[in-house]
């Protein structure tokens, strides 16, 4: 079902907590933009699969229960980030499912942009 309201908690390194809302079939990349959250340098390539700085890091759990597993293309996008971790996507491939709601995922300290390496 569409435009039903999601929430979405990114956590920042520094502790922020920025709680916010994103609708069914948005991407993370999405929601960040949609709200004009300030992550400097997040979705540079505007989710062309390019950049990497979309990385975003889920709760096991979480990540477990994403319903898509990621592509080739994301997994390649993926190696260029830092701070990759076992739980790690990049946001702007993640589409948001009513089951996402109240999801919490992590903003890595470092965003890199692949395109600048
Ligand atoms: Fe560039 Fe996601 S926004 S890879």
């Amino acid at each position: 079902q569409l435009h039903q309201d999601v929430n979405v908690t990114f956590l920042r390194a520094n502790g922020q907590k920025i709680q916010t809302k994103g609708k069914v079939g948005d991407t993370l990349l999405d929601v960040v933009v949609n709200n004009h959250i300030d992550l400097d340098g997040f979705g540079a390539c505007e989710g062309t699969l390019t950049c990497s700085t979309c990385h975003l890091i889920f709760k096991t759990a979480d990540f477990e229960k994403l319903p898509d597993k990621a592509s080739d293309e994301e997994l390649d996008m993926l190696d260029l980030a830092y701070e990759l971790t076992e739980t790690s996507r990049l946001g702007c491939q993640i589409t948001l499912t009513k089951d996402m709601d109240g999801l919490v995922v992590s903003v890595p300290a470092t965003i890199n942009d692949a395109r600048s390496a």
